[in-house]
Order: C-alpha cells, then sequence, then structure tokens
C-alpha cells in the first residue's frame, strides 16, 4: 500500500497500514488512479465550482507587502496599547483563526496575566449569554474589533458587530472608532462592505475566488493571527512548502493519496470519518476540518460524515462505540511527533499507586503509547485506521496542514462527484430563521412556519 514518507522530517506524512486490512492494494490502486483524474480537473479548472479555486495557488502567492500590511494593523493597535480585539464572524469566517491561535496558546491563556493582544471571539453564535458576558469583559479592556464577513449579510455576525460598533463608538466616539474597527470583506458587495466605505474603516478584501472554508489563509485567519502574536510568514511558508508537494500529479501526492484512501473506505460502507487529535490544543483544528470536509461534501445525498475526538479524553466517554458499535467508521489519527515541553513522572516511595514503572517517564511517551495502543485496538476491532503526522504544533507544520487537507477535500470532493465551492444547503435554515424573526420579504413562509411552532 502507498505511503507518503518524507525524507524532510518536518514535512507531514500519511501513513495507509492500519488501512490495509480493509482496502486492497489492487482496489486501492484504483482509486489513486481515480484520485489523478480528480486532481487534473482541480488543478486545470475544469471541475465544477472551479470560479473558486482561488486558494490552490494562495500559498505561494502571498508576498511580503501583504503580511507587512496585517503586521502594520498589529503595530498600530500595540502602540495603542489595545489588549483586546473582538473577532467577529462565523463558520470559515472564523475557524482557522479560532484553530491556531487554540492551537499555538498557552492552554490556560485565558486566564495568564501576560501582557499584548487577547483575542475573543463573537458573532459565531446567537447566544444572548454569550453577547452579555462578551460585553462584561469588552467593558474593562481597551478594545478594537475585526469583523469578517465574505458576503457582508450573515445574521449572527452583523448582530455581534451592531452592539460592538456602537460600544466603540460610544466609548472611544465617531473617529476613535475609525481607528479601532478593521473589516475584512467583499470587494464591493454586500452590507459591510458599504457599511465599512461609509464609516471610512481599514479593509481587507476576501477575494471572490476564495470560499470562506478555504479563507484561512487570506486576511480572514492572518490577520486575527498576527494579532494573537503568531508568526503568519512561517504559518504561509509552511503552506507554500505543502503547496508544492500537493501539486504533483503523482501517485506519490499526500492529498492524492488522502483523497483516495478516503472514497476507496467510504465506498466500502465506511461513511463516519473521526479525525483523531492526542492534544486538547488540536480540538479546533477539528472543528475547522469538520466544516471543511462536511460543507464540500455533505451534498446530493453524499459524503463522509466528518466528526472529531480527542484523545484520551473521549477514550473515556466514546471509546466504548468506536472499539464496539457499528461497523461504519474509519479514523484519521494527528500525530504530533515532537513536543515543546517536557514533564516527567515522579518516583514515590510508597508506589500506593503502583505507578513507579512509568518513574522517569515523560508524560508524553505515556500519550504515545496510549496513541499507538488506541490505534491498534480499534484497527483489530474493525476501525480502518490512518495517520496524519505533523513535527509539531507550531505556525509552519499548521499551514502544511490547513494546506493539505484544503487540497485533499478539493480532489475527494471531486471524486465523490460533488462540487466542493458551494453550499446550497446551508440556505434553508436561514430563510426559515428570516420568515419566523420576522424579516420583510418573508412573510408567507412566516406565516406557515408559526402554524408549526
Ligand atoms: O465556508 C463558507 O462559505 C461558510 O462557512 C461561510 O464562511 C460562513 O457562512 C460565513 O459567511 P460570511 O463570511 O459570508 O459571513
Amino acid at each position: 500500500m502507498k505511503q507518503h514518507y518524507n525524507s524532510d522530517n518536518i514535512m507531514i506524512n500519511l501513513d495507509l497500514k492500519g488501512c490495509s486490512g480493509f482496502v486492497s492494494d489492487q482496489e486501492f490502486d484504483n482509486y489513486t488512479t481515480k484520485a489523478l483524474e480528480a486532481l487534473s480537473i482541480l488543478d486545470s479548472g475544469r471541475g465544477a465550482g472551479s470560479e473558486f479555486l482561488g486558494w490552490n495557488r494562495l500559498p505561494s502567492e502571498i508576498t511580503p507587502d501583504m503580511i507587512e500590511e496585517y503586521l502594520k494593523v498589529v503595530d498600530r493597535w500595540i502602540e495603542m496599547d489595545i489588549n483586546l480585539v473582538i473577532v467577529i464572524g462565523i463558520g470559515g469566517s472564523y475557524l482557522g483563526a479560532k484553530a491556531t491561535i487554540e492551537a499555538l496558546s498557552h492552554s490556560f491563556h485565558q486566564m495568564s496575566p501576560t501582557r499584548g493582544i487577547k483575542i475573543v471571539f463573537a458573532g459565531q453564535n446567537l447566544s444572548e449569554e454569550y453577547i452579555a458576558e462578551l460585553m462584561d469583559v469588552v467593558s474593562i479592556n481597551n478594545v478594537a474589533c475585526v469583523v469578517i464577513s465574505k458576503s457582508g449579510t450573515t445574521t449572527e455576525p452583523a448582530v455581534a458587530f451592531r452592539l460592538i460598533k456602537s460600544y466603540i463608538e460610544q466609548s472611544y466616539g465617531i473617529k476613535g472608532a475609525r481607528k479601532r474597527i478593521v473589516a475584512i470583506t467583499d470587494k464591493e458587495r454586500g452590507a459591510l462592505r458599504l457599511l465599512s466605505n461609509q464609516e471610512g474603516y481599514k479593509t481587507f478584501v476576501i477575494e471572490d475566488n476564495v470560499g470562506g472554508r478555504f479563507s484561512v489563509l487570506t486576511a480572514v485567519g492572518l490577520l486575527p493571527i498576527a494579532l494573537a502574536g503568531f508568526d503568519i510568514s512561517e504559518m504561509v511558508r509552511g503552506a507554500a512548502d505543502m503547496q508544492r508537494i500537493c501539486s504533483e500529479h503523482t501517485k506519490d501526492n499526500p492529498a492524492l493519496l488522502y483523497a483516495a484512501m478516503r472514497n476507496a473506505l467510504y465506498d466500502s460502507g465506511k461513511k463516519i470519518e473521526l479525525l483523531v487529535g492526542f492534544s486538547p490544543k488540536l480540538s479546533y483544528v477539528c472543528e475547522w476540518w469538520k466544516q471543511l470536509f462536511g460543507e464540500s461534501e455533505g451534498k446530493e445525498g453524499k459524503g463522509i460524515f466528518p466528526a472529531s475526538v480527542n484523545f484520551t479524553t473521549d477514550l473515556h466517554s466514546m471509546g466504548q462505540y468506536i472499539q464496539d458499535g457499528e461497523r461504519t467508521l474509519f479514523e484519521t489519527f494527528i500525530d504530533v511527533r515532537t513536543i515543546r515541553r517536557r514533564v516527567e513522572i515522579s518516583h514515590d516511595k510508597q508506589n500506593l499507586d503502583g505507578l513507579n514503572y512509568l518513574a522517569g517517564k515523560n508524560i508524553e511517551f505515556c500519550n504515545k503509547m496510549a496513541q499507538k495502543g488506541t490505534m491498534f485496538a480499534h484497527n483489530d476491532g474493525g476501525v480502518p485506521t490512518m495517520e496524519i503526522s505533523i513535527e509539531m504544533i507550531d505556525e509552519y507544520s499548521l499551514g502544511q496542514l490547513f494546506y493539505f487537507f484544503e487540497k485533499a477535500c478539493g480532489i475527494s470532493a471531486y471524486m465523490l462527484g460533488v462540487n466542493p465551492f458551494d453550499q446550497p444547503g446551508v440556505e434553508d435554515y436561514k430563510k426559515n430563521m428570516f420568515a419566523l424573526l420576522g424579516k420583510p420579504g418573508y412573510e408567507k413562509q412566516g406565516e406557515e412556519l408559526r402554524k408549526r411552532l
């Protein structure tokens, strides 16, 4: 079975050994042939939705000047002693930044007294308590806001922005607000563009050819990540290195191999993919991945259902099902080869807990053995497993991982026969919500729906 092992040990590796009992070499080879066709359709722009392929070459097109523009905002806000930035957005306009910031931050960063800019997110839900509590925090800090919406009309971020804008204007004046609000949106369409032009906000453009869930390497992801103090040049470098590898039209391309195996497993009845992390830092990377694959592939009655678990935590809640429940699952493990911190298990004279056999070992050794043991157990229990290994949780590796998944997603969706770049199904709830909220133009639908309440 084809594996992708990179001789350069800082790159992503893909290990497919855990699938060999489920998909034969011959079958897999057939799927890699189909994946090559899908890759060629993708790269040549011959597939459905090809007007949204801007992300495909994006990493190599990001210039130092573009990075500089983001860093200027960071410098300006540091000079103004801003210590809290509210990043407003939902879906693809939020998850990439959230995933990166959660992965790279200290696990207890919200409690740490460190100086610099803290990031909080808003507009990703309609919870009144969340917003009320956010306003508690906002009112005791020196704040600025990045509002992100490609369409510029999405309800959740629009509601949050209305409140934050009004707070900022009242606290710092209209002129002050101009210095404290940055908008990331379409170059000409949408309410947010109109409002930004009128108010004179600094803006960054989301190009027409980059869809929300593929936008982490645009201002949408890069500006909040830079504001949180992380090295966006490194992230872009990682993505650009992965772009080179994933552009190869050969059966060694790791994105192609991953897409091929997903489809082979799906066709054999494995309808659910669990992305598995062994660090809480990766929880939101999993959320980002779920949106990417779920929104890109789940259509026309087809698509692998993307779910995620965080082990070893979830082994104590979901482990039983995965080991022993309905055999429709496969798992993709994210392996992290190197960690940044070391904590050794100490020796105890009494050894009442019986743990002295681990004395002198690092916690990560236990985590790794749990990871390997789990993989073997699930495999033996009828769950195919893949392993994607990254060097460490840093900007460079995350850049690689994001691009790798984007490319694999495009190939995989084309193999499945769907347009990866639209999301027609998302509109239905919006129409109902507008109708129930009483939005002008939805009166008839509102009447019908209210009968069902
Ligand atoms: O991937 C997508 O296109 C969506 O998840 C959008 O990012 C999300 O709905 C937010 O849309 P917008 O940026 O237009 O507010």
